[in-house]
């Protein structure tokens, strides 16, 4: 495997960062430490600027090649939060904060775009400049939003964008990717639901909210499959049901919250709309009223088809072109990185992580047997896109 051989060098190094930022994970977009880290290590292999305090706490460098006549300049991404979860890795450097961990891999994630950044300011063997971005608050707080809209892409005249995320079960040496939408529109939604409270043992004097919104779980359930088109994609689940306190008391008011996941634009509006007409007349047929809030949150992250090129050849350059699928089945996960694939083209890669643990799963961990094949697709990448 061509593994960049000055990467293979930094390999313990980088391992020992990510073990550093796995023992000491951060939430949402409280990565005071793990940002200071980032950024005195970008000043420390000579970036040629830092700045901290993008997005609230995301961080940039910016590394310019031995050349810059081509006044390119392109973004690589890599996301510094950990999840609300109690850790049960065993690991000699698992959390020391109880009720957190890196059950993503972000840790790892950090650590090879740092790798990549130290390869990248030693060598200069590219012509442009690269930005390698930081964000935070990947898990569901819009950290990738925030930094697109403090006008991150235009302060830095960022012209493509690249992000990569370690994958569970995709071999080790392996990469997936496909061009158009690879991960899904993630919105949520809050149903509120009004009957009339009153006794249980007089039902016929009250209006059954549990009743009323029960029959809203199930009739949202005929949304994909009777009104979306059997061959495009969507997820509907209602995830929690608060209602009532107390066995002899039919209650006044219930709240659904529940997400949706759809490939496409169309499809999303459909699901909406469809969400929306039957909430309201669901209620309307047992004399109860609801309302349906229903919050676009990640937008589809949808790789450009060019630029899917351009990353599964800096794959391949890798691990040889048989371990890159190109045509990678989508998954209904949403990703932060959408916000930046949706203000600059760019493609959005998964790496293989082996037969681990789940993503988000209390025993996972990130393997760093792939730090160095990540830090070469950087490497690659940003070599092939600012070639001499
Ligand atoms: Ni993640």
């Amino acid at each position: 495997m061509p593994i960049v051989n000055r990467i293979s060098a930094l390999h313990e190094e980088v391992t020992a960062w990510r073990r550093d930022l796995h023992e000491h994970p951060e939430l949402q977009f409280d990565v005071h430490r793990t940002a200071g880290i980032v950024a005195d290590k970008l000043k420390e292999f000579g970036c040629d600027e830092v700045v901290t305090g993008i997005g609230r706490t995301g961080v940039v460098g910016l590394i310019k090649g031995a050349r810059s006549g081509s006044g390119k300049v392109i973004g690589l991404r890599a996301d510094m939060d950990a999840l609300p979860l109690e850790e049960i890795s065993g690991k000699p450097y698992a959390s020391k904060t109880s009720g957190r961990m890196h059950a993503c891999g972000h840790d790892g994630h950090t650590a090879m775009l740092l790798g990549a950044a130290k390869y990248l300011a030693e060598t200069r063997n590219f012509d442009g400049t690269v930005a390698v971005i930081f964000q935070p608050a990947e898990e569901g707080g819009g950290g990738g939003r925030e930094m697109v809209n403090d006008g991150m892409m235009d302060r830095f005249g960022i012209q493509e964008v690249y992000g990569m995320h370690n994958t569970p079960g995709l071999p080790v040496g392996a990469f997936a990717i496909r061009p158009g939408p690879l991960l899904a529109a993630a919105d949520r939604i809050r149903i509120e639901v009004e009957g009339k409270g009153g006794h249980a043992a007089q039902p016929h004097n009250a209006i059954d909210t549990i009743l009323v919104a029960s029959q809203i779980v199930a009739n949202v359930q005929s949304i994909v499959s009777r009104n979306v088109d059997p061959l495009d994609n969507a997820v509907v689940s209602i995830c929690a049901f608060n209602a009532g306190f107390t066995d002899n008391v039919i209650p006044q008011t219930a709240t659904l919250l529940g997400t949706v996941r759809t490939l496409t634009p169309e499809v999303r509006d459909r699901v909406e709309a469809r969400l929306q007409a039957i909430v309201e007349g669901t209620a309307a047929l047992f004399g109860a009223t609801a309302r349906l809030h229903y919050y676009r949150d990640y937008p589809i992250t949808r790789n450009t088809p060019e630029y899917v090129g351009f990353a599964g050849d800096a794959a391949a350059a890798v691990v040889g072109d048989a371990a890159v699928e190109r045509n990678t089945t989508p998954i209904m996960a949403g990703e932060d990185f959408s916000f930046m694939l949706e203000a600059r083209p760019g493609a959005f890669i998964f790496i293989g992580q082996g037969d681990t643990p789940a993503c988000h799963h209390p025993a996972y961990d990130f393997n760093d047997e792939i730090l160095p094949i990540g830090m070469s697709y950087w490497a690659k990448l940003v070599e092939s896109r600012l070639a001499t």
